[in-house]
């Protein structure tokens, strides 16, 4: 069967090879050993395969180059990466066999660089057999709880049957470490830590297995009655120590490798590690199991451990944390979950009353999450996941994880790519399995990194004899040199050009002296007559001879890759002039001097701002005699226009232009401007007057404005006035001040 395994893998890998294809490079080595562990590279092995000066690098390339320049397959040297499919049970559900993980084992080699693929497929069994630890935080606070746990055992259990028949529970509890600061010192207190006298409670101690995992209700509640409250002194209780005891002392508690879940109950917070320094204790936790015969852990010689060395401990027991906790503490345990993988936490009732409920949905939560993880991958070996579960894209990740997951649901399908960026020294062997179950998928690696050639020969025929022929290539004894070892070393070798590399990296050092590739030439094989600049895909525009890289032109043509002609019918301007005299023409183009640009060199170049234009017109302008000026001017000419005239610049009272003549050169026509009324004041004068009339306007018109609404105003109060016609005696406002005063004494008299 197993070659049938081999047959399917190769052709689905081939298929994969195809689609990356277009991403392949090989980057050349000299050797066959560093070749094959340089990625997608292929060995050519042949003899003679070399040509003239080729450096043995040339025999390390990509397969199908190798074929295509004529390297037989049989001596190509192209390990592809493989699988070999070492246990492959199929996934079951079967009571006596369960398998959740295929395939269970792998053996894979794979080419460094080179990513390689494989799958792997989950499935939860179905009634698959769960232990279940009940872990009850006994300080006083907890009173209320404790009574109603005494029945727990049976509920839990028959929730427990909706999910599997095989089930077990336990019962540990805690409460802190016996010493000051944690607990009371005081004798009678500590024999007795409740906080009233009247009541009875048992002395304080920090873990203890009451109750071994078993799958009998009665003795849960029969241990469990028996238990009484305890005390402590401050809020923190020792929980995460006991969640380590409870989940190293697998002998002690009787864990199978099964589903195991561990619920933890409290009110409070827990202990971290260096809080035992309070007691001074220093030792930090080692992680080890330490019950007496009476099933008790005594804190006092250990730290409280950390949630780091907790989170691996429980990992690596594939144990499954519930925390059912009241709601003032949920925010620190929901911090803490976030820590534990495997592990959620739900609100605990105030008496416990809801724990049956809270479990039943913890364990539904904690399944239907899948997460594949692996453990020891070597160093630089990359572990990258993919599932169709997360998303239908194809987006590698470091880590996999499917949610919402059905018992109902068909088996997940995991991708896994491996690459390793360098050699492994030997096999190593990778873990892959599902966090909270037992199976695991067992992956022994191995790389690529030697070449298997059977032609190993010493003092080979085909090296003079004197050297070994290894993959093809000789490798020359001491005194040898060349690629047949045909030369005795002699002083110093002439192969080193200005080049860093021998032979500039186009040639073979051979007995002192270059032998270069095809194409190559000179000393150094620095020359190259096979590229140089190509013009309209055409080297050397086909109109000259590559040499050394630079291209030897035919008669009328130019440019480095003779692209010119000679026309220059396109230097030709207006005036009829060759780039109107002031530049040259290349390649039918004008390259102008500095003074003039344009097409055809015909623009000058900031005319008015150019000192030599200026002080030559003033020179000429004062001077009579214009020989005097011939060393400000040079080759510019000038020439007065009479009349009023009016050009682009102007200086002072003269205004001028400059321009080319027909022969191409400078020259200057001026002017002196007619005098003229200075025009500031003018413009300064009508402006400030302008602004005062329009102020002044606006004044006048604004003044108006107010007056007609006076006016109206007036009119209308005048109107009113007409219209009320109050008569003097009813007009509120003149009410006349008289009282009326009734003396009763005097009525009689009236
Ligand atoms: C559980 O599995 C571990 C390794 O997977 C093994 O070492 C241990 O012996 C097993 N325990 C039982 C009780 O089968
Ligand atoms: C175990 O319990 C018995 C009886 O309760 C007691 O006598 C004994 O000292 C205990 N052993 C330890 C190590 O605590
Ligand atoms: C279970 O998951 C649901 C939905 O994600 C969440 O609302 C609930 O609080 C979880 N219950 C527990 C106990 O983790
Ligand atoms: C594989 O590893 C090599 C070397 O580390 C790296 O160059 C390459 O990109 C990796 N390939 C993939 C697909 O991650
Ligand atoms: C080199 O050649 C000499 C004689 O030709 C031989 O004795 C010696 O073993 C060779 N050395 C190696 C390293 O092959
Ligand atoms: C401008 O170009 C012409 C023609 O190429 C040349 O003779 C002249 O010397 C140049 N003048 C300057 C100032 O560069
Ligand atoms: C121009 O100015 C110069 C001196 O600044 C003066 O001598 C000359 O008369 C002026 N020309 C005219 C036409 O105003």
């Amino acid at each position: 069967m197993r070659w049938i395994w081999f047959i399917l893998v190769v052709l689905g890998d081939s298929g994969q090879k195809r689609n990356l294809a277009l991403s392949q490079v090989c980057q050349r080595q000299p050797t066959c050993a560093e070749c094959i562990r340089s990625p997608y590279c292929a060995w050519c092995k042949k003899e003679g395969f070399l040509k003239k000066g080729e450096l043995n690098e040339r025999r390390c390339d990509l397969a199908e180059t190798l074929k295509d320049r004529g390297c037989s397959y049989s001596d190509i040297i192209n390990p592809e990466a493989e699988k070999d499919v070492a246990k492959n049970d199929k996934i079951s559900s079967e009571h006596s066999n369960v398998i959740q993980l295929m395939p269970q084992s792998l053996d894979i080699k794979l080419r460094v660089g080179e990513p390689f693929e494989f799958n792997v497929q989950f499935k939860r069994a179905r009634g698959y057999p769960i232990d279940l630890f009940y872990l009850m935080d006994l300080s006083f606070s907890m009173k209320d709880d404790l009574d109603k746990i005494k029945n727990l055992g049976q509920d839990i259990l028959s929730t427990l049957e909706s999910f599997t028949q095989d089930k077990r529970i336990g019962f540990g509890s805690f409460v802190d470490k016996v010493s000051l600061p944690y607990s009371s010192m005081i004798k009678a207190r500590r024999h007795n830590p409740c906080p009233s006298r009247m009541e009875n409670c048992q002395p304080a101690f920090t873990f203890r297995n009451i109750l071994p995992l078993t799958e009998w209700p009665e003795k849960f509640k029969k241990e469990v009655s028996k238990q009484r409250i305890s005390g402590n002194l401050d809020s923190p209780e020792a929980g995460l120590e006991a969640i380590l005891q409870a989940t190293v002392c697998q002998k002690e508690l009787g864990w199978r490798n099964v589903t195991r879940i561990l619920v933890y109950t409290s009110d409070d917070t827990f202990h971290l590690a260096g809080d035992g320094r309070l007691a001074g204790i220093h030792q930090p936790h080692d992680g080890r199991c330490h019950l007496d015969i009476n099933g008790t852990y005594n804190g006092m010689l250990l730290d409280y451990p950390s949630v780091g060395h907790l989170s691996r401990l429980l990992q690596d027991a594939n144990m499954q944390l519930i925390f059912a906790v009241t709601e003032e503490i949920f925010p620190a345990y929901k911090a803490l979950s976030e820590l534990i993988p495997q592990s959620v936490v739900g609100i605990l009732k105030k008496d416990s009353s809801n724990v049956v409920q809270l479990i039943s949905e913890a364990y539904r939560n904690l399944s239907s999450t899948v997460v594949l993880e692996h453990k020891g991958p070597p160093q630089g070996m990359s572990v990258m996941y993919h599932s169709a579960c997360s998303g239908a894209s194809l987006t590698w990740s470091t880590q996999v994880e499917c949610r919402g997951v059905k018992p109902e649901d068909d088996a997940i399908e995991f991708t896994v790519r491996l690459n390793a960026s360098h050699c492994l020294e030997q096999r190593k062997e990778l873990e892959f399995r599902v966090q909270g179950v037992r199976d695991v998928l067992r992956v022994s690696v191995e790389t690529f990194c030697f070449c298997e050639c059977d032609d190993v020969q010493e003092m080979a025929f085909q090296c003079k004899e004197h050297g070994t022929l290894i993959c093809g290539v000789c490798s020359c004894n001491d005194t040898y040199q060349g690629q047949f070892c045909e030369c005795e070393q002699q002083g110093e070798s002439k192969c080193h050009g200005n080049s860093a590399q021998e032979c500039s990296g186009h040639g073979r050092c051979e007995c002192g002296e270059c032998v270069c590739e095809e194409n190559y030439r000179h000393t150094h094989c620095e020359c190259d007559d096979n590229s140089c600049p190509h013009h309209a895909g055409k080297m050397c525009n086909g109109k000259g001879n590559c040499d050394c890289g630079e291209c030897k032109c035919e008669e009328g043509f130019m440019g480095a890759a003779c692209e010119c002609s000679g026309e220059t019918t396109g230097c030709v301007g207006q005036n009829g002039l060759q780039c109107s005299a002031q530049g040259v023409c290349k390649c039918n183009q004008c390259f102008c001097n500095k003074t003039v640009t344009g097409e055809h060199c015909d623009r000058i170049v900031n005319p008015c701002n150019t000192a030599v234009y200026r002080e030559c017109m003033l020179c000429i302008n004062s001077e009579q005699n214009s020989a005097q000026c011939d060393n400000v001017c040079g080759e510019v000419r000038c020439k007065k226009q009479p009349g009023p005239q009016e050009y682009e610049c102007s200086h002072g009272n003269l205004t001028y232009k400059v321009e080319l003549d027909n022969s191409g050169h400078f020259f200057i026509l001026y002017s002196e401007l007619p005098r003229r009324i200075d025009k500031t004041y003018v413009i300064i004068g009508s402006s400030v007057s302008g602004i005062i009339l329009i102020g002044i306007l606006v004044i006048v018109v604004y003044r108006l404005l107010l007056e007609l609404y006076d006016i109206r105003e007036y009119h209308s109060f005048l109107h009113a006035q007409e219209e009320t016609d109050w008569k003097n005696t009813h007009n509120p406002l003149f009410k006349g001040a008289t009282t009326t005063v009734k003396n009763p004494m005097h009525s009689q008299d009236g």
